[in-house]
């Protein structure tokens, strides 16, 4: 039986991830193939004629689940009724500049954006920042949306996860359907720290197929320098992988996520592991009902406590410059 249909808003459309998550938004790739789609795709005047490019493209697909493509400027306009939003625009890290000015200019893009959920979008919108910094951004796009639960918001790390679960299962020469249980903790940076303690392969525990110094100066490093690594290869930064990510994330969001596996998400924290409360840390999640849920019960090493308490005191810091310069 055909569902009701769902209303998708995508910032940074006319962008290169924008351009690779319409297609498969629109094929039914998060809410199913019972679930018709609008899109409503926002952008900044300079991004518009990529966007309405975009849009013209979906038209000539002829998704069968697809039931309009709308392309604005105006976020009250495209935030408008969304059931979801997928916020990628972002305003990149140029030559000179410094962490704090970085902040500060994707404050003035995820506040104002913020508040226009909080406005404008549906009662159940479920938020995926994607744009960098990521959690930071998140944590001010929550805190400017008066009335939308703070758990509506979410920033991904699922490409980080993915990354994992495939450089482990390459690693093994394994599918990478056999591996479960990674965990990307922290921030979306390069103090995250990925996870394999409770990882297993195909039922069987991955610290015992890999050995010890592989996982330090290996695996964690060349996990967290990913998107470095694929910048020299390809020549530029992850697009196809990020968007595949940015589906995952959601459609795992809406859909639950199977059995007892679990995915990595960054979300406001509620204290667990010792993570302040109110920062947007990644963690091991599972989706309920529609609630991402932080898996508890995870006994940390030392290795383990120490690379958190890293990646979290970075994010303290974010968050600390954030409010100094009255963006929070
Ligand atoms: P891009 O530069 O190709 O596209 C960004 C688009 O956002 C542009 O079309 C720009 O006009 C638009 N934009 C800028 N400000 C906007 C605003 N206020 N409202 C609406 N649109 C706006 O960049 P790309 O490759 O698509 O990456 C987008 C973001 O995703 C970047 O911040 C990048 O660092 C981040 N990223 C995050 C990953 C993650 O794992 N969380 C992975 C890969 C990229």
């Amino acid at each position: 039986m055909s569902q009701p249909p769902r209303t998708i808003t995508v910032t940074g459309a006319g962008g290169q991830i924008g351009y690779a998550l319409l297609f498969r938004i629109a094929s039914g790739a998060i809410y199913g193939q019972d679930t018709p789609v609008s899109l409503r795709l926002l952008e900044i005047p300079a991004g518009l004629r990529s966007a309405e490019g975009a849009a013209l493209e979906l038209t000539d697909c002829a998704f069968p689940l697809l039931r309009s493509v709308e392309v604005s400027d105006d976020a009250d306009t495209a935030f408008a009724g969304a059931d979801a939003a997928l916020l990628v625009g972002a305003r990149p890290r140029s030559a000179g500049m410094e962490r704090g000015d970085l902040l500060e200019a994707n404050a003035a893009i995820f506040g104002p954006q913020g508040a226009a959920i909080a406005r404008s979008a549906g009662p159940d919108v479920r938020v995926v920042v994607v744009g960098n910094p990521a959690n930071t951004n998140a944590l001010i796009a929550a805190a400017h949306a008066d009335g939308v639960p703070p758990g509506r918001f979410s920033a991904m790390t699922r490409l980080d996860h993915n990354r994992a679960s495939g450089i482990l299962a390459a690693h093994l020469a394994v599918p990478v359907s056999d591996i479960d249980g990674v965990t990307i903790w922290g921030n979306h940076s390069a103090t995250q720290y990925p996870d394999i303690t409770r990882a297993t392969v195909g039922g069987a525990s991955a610290i015992d197929l890999v050995d010890a110094e592989w996982i330090r100066e290996r695996f964690i490093p060349r996990v967290a320098g990913r998107g470095a690594e694929i910048i020299s290869v390809r020549g530029s930064s992850s697009v196809g992988s990020a968007a595949s990510a940015a589906i995952d994330h959601l459609h795992d969001w809406v859909d639950g996520t199977p059995g007892t596996s679990w995915t990595s998400a960054a979300i406001v924290s509620d204290g667990s592991y010792g993570v302040p409360e109110g920062l947007v840390s990644s963690f091991p999640v599972r989706s309920v009902d529609g609630e991402w849920r932080i898996v508890d019960g995870i006994e940390l090493d030392e290795f383990s406590r120490a690379r958190i308490d890293a990646s979290v005191a970075e994010l303290i810091d974010e968050r600390e410059q954030t409010r100094s310069l009255g963006l929070l």
